[in-house]
């Protein structure tokens, strides 16, 4: 899709539609919107009167060939109460008018800013949903659903003197959009198609196009490497693993910055192995990738934002099948890092790959490390899909990692990591074992045996295995992967990079 900035008048703009925000209130006719209602003859204060145009939480009114403007509709998106109103609530108002008007096969909009907001930050937040709100997994489809594609999208109610403010908006918004809806692409991809060896070669796709140096550790390259925990997962699979490994370097960073080190989950599918998880749903298990995907999405990102430290994203990949080699309940195997782990449960493979990700990445010279993974059941009870789900061994770089979700707008919750936790990962016979041995508390015993790959290094786990996914579609977006945790560590690394952190 096409985005521009706009700075004829509203009612100038020749468009297939032009979209307003109406806030809940007294009088949702205000700011911009009076101004249109003034053109088109009082229209929008009538369907007021009758109640018809509340301002409520997206809430949509549309008309067509309004009078005394140039576009073909005007479709009127409930912004909801004015206080409770921010770049995240305009971020999905976008979206959802984008989703609104393609299902209407609309091919041209124009988004009209609220009077008061002619931020860079809000051009950014609209041209995300925008591009957020657009994308659709129809790839395997005959038919494209939902009425097909928005060619082009301005966005309007920019000043000339504005128009340099909403463009630099407009960039960092499609740039970061670009890097969630390539998460999200990989996400949607059913497993046949996307083995590890496949997601190797998008990731190097990726980087090629974006002059970003990758590596791609193959299964002999891991064996070298003593990878012991990730080719243990990988062992009873006909595929074989790979560990992708991408480097983004400033042109100057400070003497003793940061170096970001990002491990994301990338379990192609997770069958559960031989501890096999039941049939019922077990064709979610091809989104066990998404934690991975979000990390490349992130560096697609940065690339073009280019903060000022270096990041460097670890993908271990993998399926967990259960061949007739797979490793079995009970067996030892010796992480990259030395650890004996007793597997009591090959279905938490997870951890596995990501003990020896965490460990190659300080190796690698990361001094912080986030981690993003699809890990645990037990978080979705916790916090179902509404909440990410936050573990961190150092309270200074975690309180961080939250501020940045909060202002990405994805929602994460800090969870406990006692070190009771870690009594409860000790084993019998190896150094520790890949799952709980009392009741409960399953993501966070999960949690504290990554904390044991981690060392003295400043780390922050987020369990995205709710909100990675999207089992209904909501008006402001697809169902199917989300993309979650590319927004937060993008902006996690902008603010390191600004020594904000
Ligand atoms: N990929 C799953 C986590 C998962 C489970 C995500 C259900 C979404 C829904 C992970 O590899 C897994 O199977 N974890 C087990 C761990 C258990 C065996 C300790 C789980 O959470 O059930
Ligand atoms: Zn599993
Ligand atoms: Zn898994």
């Amino acid at each position: 899709m096409e985005l521009t900035v706009e700075t004829r008048p509203a009612a100038e703009i020749e468009t297939g539609a032009l979209v307003g925000c109406a806030f809940e209130g007294d009088a949702p006719i205000e700011g911009a919107l009076a101004e249109l209602d003034r053109a088109a003859g009082g229209a929008l204060t009538k369907l007021a009167g009758s109640k018809e145009l509340t301002g409520k939480w997206l809430e949509t009114t549309l008309l067509h060939y309004p009078q005394g403007l140039k576009a073909e509709r005007l479709l009127i998106v409930g912004a909801g109460k004015r206080e409770k109103f921010s770049h995240v609530e305009l971020r999905k108002v976008a979206a959802a008018a984008a989703r609104y008007l393609k299902t209407r096969s609309v091919k041209r909009l124009a988004f009209l800013s609220s009077e008061d907001d002619r931020s860079a930050d809000a051009a950014e937040a609209i041209a995300e949903g925008l591009l957020l709100g657009e994308y659709e997994s129809d790839k395997y489809k005959s038919e494209k659903k939902n009425g097909g594609v928005l060619d082009s999208a301005s966005l309007a109610g920019w000043s000339g003197a504005a128009q340099s403010e909403a463009e630099k908006g407009l960039r960092r918004g499609r740039i970061i959009a670009e890097g969630q809806n390539f998460a999200r692409d990989l996400g949607n991809e059913p497993s046949n198609y996307l083995t590890p060896r496949v997601l190797a070669h998008r990731a190097e796709q990726m980087a090629r196009d974006a002059k970003l140096p990758i590596e791609v550790l193959d299964e002999k390259k891991l064996a070298e490497l003593k990878m012991g925990a990730l080719l243990s997962v990988a062992q009873g699979s006909a595929e074989p693993p790979r560990l992708l490994v991408l480097t983004y370097t400033p042109e100057k960073a400070a003497a003793g910055a940061p170096v970001l080190g990002l491990v994301g989950k990338a379990v192609t599918f997770d069958t559960g192995g031989i501890s096999i998880k039941p049939a019922n749903a077990m064709e979610e298990m091809k989104f066990d990738m998404c934690g991975g995907a979000a990390m490349l999405g992130v560096m697609r990102a940065l690339i073009h934002l280019k903060p000022a430290i270096k990041v460097i994203a670890i993908v271990p990949a993998t399926e967990n099948m259960p061949g007739g080699k797979a490793q079995k309940p009970g067996d030892v195997q010796i992480a990259m890092s030395g650890k004996s782990i007793e597997v009591i449960n090959t279905d938490a493979e997870g951890r596995l790959i990501l003990s020896d990700g965490l460990y190659y990445a300080r190796q690698l010279g990361c001094t912080h490390l986030v981690d993003a993974a699809t890990l645990t059941g037990a978080i979705v009870v916790a916090l179902a899909n509404v909440n990410t789900g936050v573990f961190g061994s150092d309270p200074k770089f975690t309180e961080q990692v939250l501020a940045a979700s909060r202002a990405a707008g994805e929602k994460m919750w800090p969870m406990p990591l006692d070190d009771e936790y870690r009594e409860m990962i000790k084993s019998t016979i190896a150094d520790i074992q890949n799952v709980g041995s009392g009741k409960g508390g399953g993501a966070s015993t999960a949690a504290a045996f990554l904390r044991e790959f981690t060392a003295e290094t400043p780390w922050v786990h987020l369990d995205i295995a709710g909100t990675a996914w999207l089992t209904e579609a909501k008006p402001w977006s697809a169902k199917g992967a989300t993309g979650v945790a590319v927004r937060t560590c993008v902006e996690l690394a902008m603010q390191l990079g600004a020594g904000r952190g």
